[in-house]
């Protein structure tokens, strides 16, 4: 079996109860983190199940439609672009929901994660004020050299304050190439954005990934990505380290 292992968006076939569906995607991929793919019809609304700190982290990326998320003390506007939210644990509930008039359904990405002790701790250190809820513009931007000099790449979640889980942006227009590199002890998800497109290479395989897929790569391999003419490379990285980060967080 492929050790990248893909979720393809044109496989999905969403199933509706009272306007909304979840299929859970890449089930045999990591045994600490589980993926739905969710959508809500417009109109429609959900209130997810609370987690605490010694229970689970939970994360939302928000992919395509118009819609909103309530809280007891904000909202929170979605406009149909990327954007990604991490509740107050069980602390807050919230409720998502898609406009009435949005055009099509609220599709989003629902990410439930298992806690080690390091979690733990970081959750408790880093002092972090949640609900978080971020637009790609509203990430600060970083480089790396092995990338392209027209790639941007924005931080929305960063290490270590919601413990092992981290998650930023990479966008740019072909022809564009994210260079081979590689992170040790970390797990990686990529998330593509709608209409993106670009070829992704893994220790010897090679994908082609489209807006909306998802690919998995274990720790451990060189990978890049290559993008055509034309062609968007915009993707959401979302990523766990096995066991923690080197450095104390206080
Ligand atoms: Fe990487």
């Amino acid at each position: 079996m492929s050790f990248v292992q893909i979720s393809k968006r044109k496989d999905i076939v969403f199933g509706y109860q009272d306007g909304y569906s979840e299929v859970e995607i890449l089930k045999n991929a990591c045994s600490e983190a589980q993926f739905f793919r969710c959508s809500l019809l417009p109109g429609k609304s959900v209130k997810p199940e609370l987690f605490s700190t010694v229970e689970h982290t939970q994360l939302f990326l928000f992919m395509e439609g118009n819609g909103y998320i309530v809280t007891p003390r904000k909202g929170f506007n979605i406009d149909d672009k990327f954007a990604v939210f991490v509740p107050d644990y069980d602390t807050e509930p919230f409720e998502i929901v898609c406009a009435s008039d949005s055009k099509k359904p609220l599709e989003y990405i629902h990410i439930i994660t298992e806690l080690n002790e390091y979690d733990k701790h970081c959750l408790y250190a880093s002092k972090m004020r949640l609900p978080r809820f971020r637009h790609i513009e509203d990430g600060w931007e970083y480089y790396e050299s092995f990338k392209s000099e027209n790639v941007a790449s924005k931080m929305l979640l960063e290490h270590r304050n919601l413990g092992r889980v981290s998650c930023g942006a990479v966008l740019g227009t072909g022809p564009c190439t994210v260079g081979q590199h590689i992170h040790r002890e970390i797990l990686q998800w990529y998330i593509m954005l709608p209409g993106s497109r670009m070829t992704y290479t893994a220790g010897d395989e090679s994908v082609l990934l489209e807006g909306g897929d998802i690919s998995y790569t274990p720790t451990g391999y060189y990978h890049g990505s290559e993008v055509a003419p034309g062609d968007k490379l915009d993707y959401v990285w979302y990523e766990m380290v096995a066991e923690m980060y080197p450095g104390e967080i206080e």
